[in-house]
């Protein structure tokens, strides 16, 4: 068998979103190994969205699954070094910031396979956050770096100024904007919703799952609203709620869904007076389909969605006091004003801008 020219790799559920239409855009011009690490493993984090946006299985599943982070990266890094020392791909892509990225990364980087990181130039202030130390990681021995934001290219010039940096955008709007029509209705989903009414909430990240008083402090403050709120629930959030016993805690407004696929996110999201959201993806599809955000944490990576007013900051120790407050104050500011503009990152061609800055690199 011949060496593929690019190793594709990735794990998480957000990954396999993006990964769809770079897979699809790379192949045109290269041959494209796909591997999915298997970090997640759950059907709705990572089958169901093969299946919604028709892409066909990877050509290796790796089966990491989940463990502590240094379980996690050490399987991915021993498994993916395998598979690139067999395959001597002349790149690697990874994308993001999860530690399915940093293990791909580091494993091709010592094998001196070129990476090319996808997301690159994000940057919070909290250093020791697991997303950032991958992030800055990986931009550190990429050798291509495909950045979603002019503050993202500006900030990896000045970090890497031996690098190649291109400013491609976000490839999640290339997603998006080729899979909206084909969204259900949000009461298909949801039967007892009804459109502009209700709050589309999602709450994963470590910060809050590992302090759970935190997160039942925010759940607590979305259960006390005055309209309905529809939880789509990560599995992570779930083993939280299980153990503490608090899955039949919440009799207000809040409606506990399990996680969805990607179409019924976004539908959710697209019908929703507003967005609640700890997820980086969320912020930015809520951000195009013009739905107001507030997003539970003290920073974001994607400041630009907070400059235009489309996105603002609740930080999760003080939810419980401000979080109705903003909403209510999001929701009205919108509703008599035009939305923001939408062309923060990039024009929803970025898969082709990143595949042309592949065949360049190799
Ligand atoms: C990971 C990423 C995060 C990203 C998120 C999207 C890292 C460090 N974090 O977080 O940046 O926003 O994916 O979802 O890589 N679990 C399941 N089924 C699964 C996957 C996970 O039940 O299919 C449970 C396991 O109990 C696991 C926990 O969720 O221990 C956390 O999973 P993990 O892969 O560590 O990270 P995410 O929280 O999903």
């Amino acid at each position: 068998m011949p060496s593929p020219d690019i190793a594709l790799c990735y794990g998480t559920r957000p990954q396999v979103i993006k990964a769809s239409v770079l897979r699809e855009e790379l192949g045109r011009s290269s041959s494209v190994l796909a591997v999915d690490t298997g970090q997640h493993y759950d059907y709705a984090l990572n089958a169901l969205l093969y299946e919604q946006l028709g892409v066909r299985p990877p050509d290796l599943f790796l089966e990491v699954g989940s463990g502590s982070h240094g379980e996690q990266t050490a399987g991915i890094l021993t498994r993916v070094e395998q598979v690139l020392r067999e395959q001597r791909p002349r790149a690697a892509v990874v994308i993001g910031d999860t530690n399915s990225t940093l293990g791909c990364a580091l494993a091709a980087a010592k094998l001196r396979i070129p990476v090319v990181h996808v997301e690159a130039g994000l940057r919070a202030t909290d250093a020791l956050m697991a997303e950032e130390i991958n992030r800055r990681a990986v931009d550190a021995v990429a050798a291509l770096l495909c950045t979603p934001s002019a503050a993202a290219t500006r900030r990896v010039r000045a970090e890497r100024p031996d690098a190649r940096v291109v400013e491609t955008g976000d490839v999640s709007y290339d997603v998006l904007q080729r899979q909206t029509e084909r969204l259900p209705g949000a009461a298909a989903i949801v039967p007892e919703i009804l459109s502009g009414e209700y709050i589309y909430a999602t709450l994963h990240r470590a910060e809050l799952t590992d302090r759970p008083e935190v997160l039942l402090g925010v759940l607590g403050a979305l259960d006390s609203l005055d309209r309905r709120v529809v939880v789509a629930v990560h599995p992570r959030t779930r083993a939280v709620l299980e153990a503490r016993g608090l899955n039949g805690a919440l009799t207000g407004s809040v409606t506990l869904i399990p996680a969805v696929g990607y179409l019924e996110s976004l539908a959710l999201a697209r019908e929703a007076a507003a967005v609640v959201t700890d997820s980086g993806g969320l912020q930015r599809e809520a951000y195009w389909l013009g739905t107001p955000c507030i997003t539970i944490r003290s920073e974001t990576e994607w400041g630009e969605t907070i400059e235009c007013g489309a996105n603002r900051l609740v930080a999760p120790l003080v939810a419980q006091k401000l979080l109705a407050t903003a909403i209510t104050e999001q929701c009205d500011q919108w509703r008599s004003e035009q939305r923001w503009p939408r062309t923060a990152y990039g024009s929803g061609h970025a898969a082709e801008l990143v595949t042309q800055a592949v065949r360049e690199l190799i």
